[in-house]
């Protein structure tokens, strides 16, 4: 190892890292672009190119019993079925059907009316809000509750007897048990919260095939993709991750889109006066605002080198999301958030065979929630960013609350 790389020893769960990794990226993509992560044995990758060409890499996986420090989730686990028959172990061409079945149920052909059913949910969260004074949390009475609520009424499943906000955690406590790097009681929580979502699907897949009606799960009984059809505990699996999926990410990502515009004044109330630039403001904040310095993770089928580096087999590799989306080689000024960039090559999505199959549904998401913040968010309010609640789950923080003060309404 180099001088340099050596200099370059830090802890990806550092508090301080997490607030504030930009230093530290810029010193890695220029000094140590794959870098070994001694304290938890992984290579990290910091370049947009390489991240972009590793998405594809047939060298490498998502398929994490590939990795060496596996250890197998406990029989009859949702995760232990995700690890063996979800979409990153399965083969490409089982993948392949799976994502246009799935995929294509959430589409309009497969689920009529989506973008009108997202503004009604939208607009039912936005209405309390106008006129509102003093503090308000917005993750809580806002962007929290609606991702579910959406995901919710294009699969078909509600949750009865549970509030949104509830329904919500639920989900989102599901989704972290599929994060390589969280503890076990994370994973145990996730895989009990999972014994309801599940219950709670598979009951809505009696009721559908009893009266089908214009939802997902309608759509995955009836549809079937060449010699390939998903059985009722297919059904149940993917509808649980989908439901867990476009959950946290789109309510911490509705989350950063008002935070970010509320950091930034000026393109705040340009926005709010031209309404045809809420699509690119959304693309911007997922770039600027959406990576840290972990990110998703690939695992290698075998030895290989790469930059120099000895890859050996089962070593895991982080692709890190603000090494990519701040990377001064592809986008000019990384730094500022500038709603006039080109970001058509975004990787925040990912890339390639596993690209977000609900990359169109959490853009569409956040624009309708953008739109109707600026019919409410007064002037001049402000993040309260030292009363924030937040919780770490291991490589990354995330917000529990974000308070804003809408000021006395004067
Ligand atoms: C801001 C919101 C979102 C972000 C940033 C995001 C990000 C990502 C990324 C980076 C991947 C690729 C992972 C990899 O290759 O290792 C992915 C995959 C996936 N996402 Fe999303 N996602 C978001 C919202 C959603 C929503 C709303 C849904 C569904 C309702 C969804 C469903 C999926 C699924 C099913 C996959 C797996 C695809 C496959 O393996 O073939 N995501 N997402």
């Amino acid at each position: 190892m180099s001088a340099a790389a050596e200099s370059l020893d830090f802890r990806l769960d550092s508090e301080e890292l997490k607030k504030n990794p930009w230093e530290l990226l810029r010193r890695l993509r220029k000094e140590d672009p794959v870098h070994y992560v001694e304290s938890m044995d992984l290579w990290l990758v910091t370049r947009y190119d390489d991240i972009y060409e590793l998405f594809n890499d047939p060298r490498v996986t998502g398929d994490r019993r590939v990795w060496e420090h596996y250890q197998r989730p406990k029989e009859g686990s949702f995760f232990r079925w995700v690890d063996d028959y979800g979409l990153m172990a399965v083969d490409r061409q089982t993948q392949a059907k799976q994502r246009h079945l799935i995929g294509g149920g959430l589409t309009p052909r497969g689920v009529r009316g989506i973008d009108q059913k997202i503004h009604d949910v939208v607009q039912h969260f936005a209405k309390p809000l106008h006129g509102r004074t003093g503090v308000v949390d917005i993750m809580k009475e806002f962007t929290t509750p609606i991702p579910v609520v959406v995901v919710g009424h294009i699969t078909g499943v509600t949750a009865p007897g549970v509030d949104d906000a509830k329904f919500s955690q639920l989900a989102q406590e599901v989704i972290r048990g599929f994060f390589t790097f969280v503890n076990d009681e994370v994973r145990e929580r996730a895989d009990r919260n999972y014994e309801l979502l599940s219950a709670w699907v598979r009951e809505t897949i009696e009721a559908r095939r009893r009266e089908p009606k214009d939802d997902l799960i309608s759509y995955l009984l009836a549809a079937q993709e060449g010699d390939f059809k998903l059985d009722d505990d297919g059904i149940v699996a993917q509808v649980s991750a989908m439901l867990a999926a476009g959950t946290e990410t789109t309510s911490s990502g509705g989350m950063l889109c008002l935070t970010t515009l509320l950091d930034h004044p000026e393109t705040l109330e340009r926005v709010r006066a031209d309404r045809s630039l809420v699509p690119q403001t959304v693309l911007e904040v997922l770039r600027y605002a959406f990576g840290g310095l972990g990110g998703t993770q690939r695992y290698a089928l075998d030895d290989f080198e790469y930059h120099g580096r000895k890859i050996t087999r089962g070593k895991a590799m982080m692709l890190s999301g603000g090494g990519a989306s701040h990377d001064p080689a592809v986008y000019d000024d990384p730094d500022t958030f500038d709603i006039d960039r080109d970001n058509s090559n975004l990787l925040t999505f990912g890339r390639g065979q596993h690209y977000c199959l609900g990359a169109n549904l959490a853009k569409a998401e956040l624009g309708a929630i953008v739109d109707a913040a600026l019919d409410f968010l007064p002037p001049g309010a402000k993040v309260l960013r030292d009363q924030a609640e937040t919780e770490s789950l291991g490589i990354f923080n995330r917000n529990k609350t974000c308070p804003v003060d809408f000021g006395d309404g004067s």
